[in-house]
């Protein structure tokens, strides 16, 4: 079955039971400065998931593009990707463990066609905050699965949380049996040895934990189930590793045939780093020296370093692109629509980090020359530091080579230079999942509302083709990335404050209604990421002044803003300028 197959049966499983398609949100998270990019199905749910109405309804289901970098070093190896794709079905208050259950179950075994005998399923063991349960594992039976393959683990294995504060609840997980041999008499879900691979997971969430790790009931009962797309493919297909899958084979065949130096880890380096940078850049992602431009620009540069040691000629890139492009369109249409930007985008990083890489290459192989004289196989913090800050060569770039050439990396003190020089520079480095995705208070919200309104003032005084592609908040100011080629005058940025002011003096009311996209555009609401939204739609409308497709939240009235100020008015990348602003 191929990955496209096992996509539309999900999605038709869940419509033929009740669910509404969504579209995938971007992969590059909009209003939510705790995350660089999208790492789970749930994350653009999550006011939905703290009881916000959805307008699509209270089942929902769709196919969301994901990033995970924290394993970005393991990248090479037989499983590990950057970016993956999440089927997901979802319950907001609507059906709990027992439907959820017996629909997993349904769905492995009567549209995938999984032998049931090789599915073990694990639960919640319970603990303070949750009791064991009891009423997941009755419902594993219910559906076909004898006890002895369904297992209690703890908070470690069955919980789930994005991050330190949020929704979350216990939940239960799928498991394939790959028929390996067992590593040992112990040998079960839990263990590592690569008999059991988790296919699925059903997670309950009706808690959520604060910041100071409290655990308090939600308002409603939620089901979140993730399904990685790519694992599933590859074991459908009885494939070893994603690589082998048709989603990165035409690709990793053609890197066999072009490289003068093969190695295999290097291929899934390139086929894997690339993919992500492109879906990166079609939605809107571009390389720079902070936050999720950096995670890009590690990747086209972890890429081009593999390319170069595979011996393979720079200028296939371009070809290597268009492949991608043939073998994923069905899936990712967007890679077509933007092919011409994804390739200018990687190709002139490819060009300006070439020169860099060559040189500093050739000043690791001295580093190495002088550390065999002295028989010494550590690579201390300061020399990774020295080429970085000399030769501007990569961190991650070095440990690379050293890793590869058998060196250890003392990098305790090199993470110490490296931070010190970071916040020196102000380069922020890559943000941790930290969850609080869920920060909504009142003061987000009113950045939130702010917004709107700053977005609809640069339209009057820059004119109609000012449109919003980013926008960041946190309690202390909002930040919005907007299309406009040249500085803003000191007129003008005082004339955009001057309208937003008014519009919060006059105390406009904030109005919500649900409609559906077409009847949206027709009253002419702003919808700038419009694949985002299903048919139904939440139209967020100020006094007379502002109408845009949103999902809310935002204050009643515009008084309760306080007063607008805008701090810093700068180039965000070409063609677009970054506005951050405060309420007073
Ligand atoms: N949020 C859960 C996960 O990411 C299930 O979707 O695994």
């Amino acid at each position: 079955m191929k990955a496209i197959e096992i996509r539309n049966k999900y999605i038709n499983f869940f419509k033929a039971h009740g669910h509404k398609v969504i579209p995938s949100a971007p992969l590059i998270p909009e209003n939510d400065p705790s995350v660089l990019f999208t790492t789970a199905g749930m994350q653009p749910l999550v006011p939905y998931l703290l009881g916000e109405k959805h307008p699509a309804g209270k089942r929902i289901t769709d196919y969301q593009k994901c990033l995970r970098t924290n394993d970005i070093d393991e990248v090479g190896d037989n499983r590990h990707l950057t970016f993956f794709e999440m089927l997901g079905n979802w319950s907001l208050g609507d059906y709990f463990k027992e439907e959820a259950i017996s629909m997993s179950y349904e769905f492995l075994t009567k549209e995938l066609g999984i032998d049931p005998a090789k599915l073990s399923v694990t639960c919640f063991a319970g603990d303070e905050d949750a009791p064991k349960d009891i009423v997941a594992a009755n419902a594993w039976k219910k559906a076909g699965i004898p006890e002895e393959r369904i297992y209690f683990y703890g908070k470690d294995n069955n919980w789930w949380i994005a991050g330190e504060e949020g929704p979350c609840g216990p939940d239960t997980e799928m498991f394939l049996d790959t028929g390996k041999p067992a590593c040992s008499k112990e040998c079960q879900p839990s263990c590592n040895c690569g008999k059991y691979v988790e296919i699925w997971n059903d997670v309950f969430m009706e808690y959520y934990k604060s910041k100071d790790g409290s655990i308090t009931k939600l308002k409603q009962q939620n089901v979140d189930t993730g399904f990685g797309l790519e694992r599933m493919t590859m074991l459908l297909q009885g494939k070893e590793t994603p690589f082998d899958t048709e989603l990165f084979s035409p690709v990793m065949e053609k890197l066999k045939e072009l490289a003068k130096q093969d190695n295999i880890e290097s291929r899934r380096i390139v086929a894997e780093h690339l993919r992500s940078s492109m879906m990166i850049i079609a939605d809107g992602g571009r390389p720079s020296n902070i936050d999720r431009g950096y995670v890009l620009r590690k990747l086209i540069r972890r890429m081009t370093r593999h390319l170069n040691k595979l011996q393979i000629d720079l200028n296939e890139l371009e070809k290597l692109i268009d492949l991608y492009v043939d073998t994923l369109k069905e899936l990712y249409p967007e890679l077509e629509q933007n092919k011409n930007t994804i390739k200018e985008v990687i190709i002139t990083e490819k060009n300006k980090f070439i020169k860099t890489l060559l040189h500093g290459e050739k000043e690791f192989e001295k580093v190495v020359a002088k550390l065999k004289k002295e028989n010494k196989d550590v690579i201390d913090g300061y020399t990774i530091f020295k080429l970085y800050e000399t030769y501007g060569f990569p961190p991650e770039i070095t440990s690379d080579l050293a890793r590869e050439q058998g060196f250890k990396i003392e990098t305790s003190e090199f993470d110490k230079l490296f931070k010190e020089h970071q916040e020196k520079s102000r380069h922020g480095s890559e943000q941790k999942f930290k969850g609080g995705l869920a920060e909504q208070n009142e003061q987000t919200i009113k950045y939130h509302t702010a917004t709107h309104l700053l977005h609809k003032a640069l339209k009057i005084v820059l004119g109609e083709h000012t449109n919003q592609c980013g926008s960041n908040i946190t309690t202390e100011r909002l930040r919005f990335d907007f299309t406009h080629s040249e500085k803003m005058t000191p007129e003008q940025l005082a004339k955009v404050e001057e309208i937003v002011n008014e519009q919060i003096k006059k105390d406009l009311p904030v109005t919500c209604e649900e409609m559906t996209l077409e009847e949206a555009k027709a009253q002419g609401a702003t919808g700038l990421f419009e694949n985002k939204y299903g048919e139904n739609v939440k139209v967020y409308t100020i006094g007379d002044f502002s109408k845009e497709i949103c999902g809310g939240p935002h204050v009643k009235h515009t008084a309760e803003l306080g007063h607008f100020k805008i701090k810093k008015e700068e180039s965000s990348s070409a063609g677009v300028r970054r506005i951050k602003a405060i309420l007073e």
